[in-house]
């Protein structure tokens, strides 16, 4: 049970990797443009400095087709490092591209997956990772909990090292529901994870336990005191 943060805001990287465990960051064309026209290479070099070789990092291409796709793995890859997995969205082209990166030795993450076919797809196509976009499905009422449950079960099944990695969620109910399903790793926004903590239920909790404490032991004291 893995988390990523879906961002490439260089503070919040740094700010909520101090609080949270990641395995790694990912991104889509959307994401970026929340940054605005940052300097695209350049950026996921210091994202990459930030977070180190040990996690993982995913960067989406933007072309649609095979050719497109390809050369700007290469560029991805030529320009940022050769540990990034190359996001692919799993279209007919997609498939093919991740097969041709595979063969190149290029770790692959299949992504803008809403259907049973595409994951299972792309699973076989041999990708690293695969992206169910949890509550995109919602929107089109596919029942995302039975999508990727099927994952994992033909993962099991059938011995593939595909990691789910589900993705696409607006509350952190949907993540639980995704690892409950079996997806190893989920990708999310740090401000998800940051107001699941932010409950006012456990500040008053905190402020409850310090409180009695100050009420035994006075104001101002703490443990390293007595
Ligand atoms: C992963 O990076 C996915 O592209 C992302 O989680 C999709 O999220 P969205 O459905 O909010 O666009």
């Amino acid at each position: 049970m893995e988390y990523m943060f879906d961002t490439v805001n260089i503070d919040d990287i740094k700010h909520y990797s101090e609080f949270f465990k990641i395995v790694g960051i990912t991104s889509n064309p959307s994401i970026i443009k929340l940054e605005g026209k940052i300097n695209f290479f350049n950026h996921f070099k210091e994202i990459r400095k930030i977070i180190g070789m040990d996690k993982s990092l995913h960067i989406q291409v933007v072309a649609k087709d095979y050719e497109g796709m390809m050369a700007e793995a290469e560029a991805i890859i030529k320009n940022v490092d050769d540990k990034v997995f190359i996001k692919i969205p799993v279209t007919e082209q997609g498939l093919k591209a991740i097969r041709g990166l595979k063969l190149k030795g290029v770790g692959v993450t299949a992504t803008a997956i809403y259907t049973k076919v595409q994951g299972l797809l792309a699973m076989e196509a041999g990708a690293d990772f695969i992206a169910p976009y949890y509550n995109r499905m919602e929107n089109m009422d596919i029942d995302p909990q039975d999508v990727i449950t099927t994952f994992a079960s033909m993962i099991r099944e059938y011995n593939y090292s595909t990691i789910i990695l589900a993705a696409s969620f607006k509350n952190m109910g949907q993540v639980n529901s995704a690892f409950e399903c079996g997806a190893q790793t989920a990708t999310v926004q740090p401000a998800l994870l940051h107001a699941a903590l932010e409950m006012p239920v456990i500040n008053k909790a905190v402020e409850d336990f310090a409180g009695d404490f100050e009420t035994v032991f006075g104001k101002g004291v703490s443990i390293v005191d007595l």
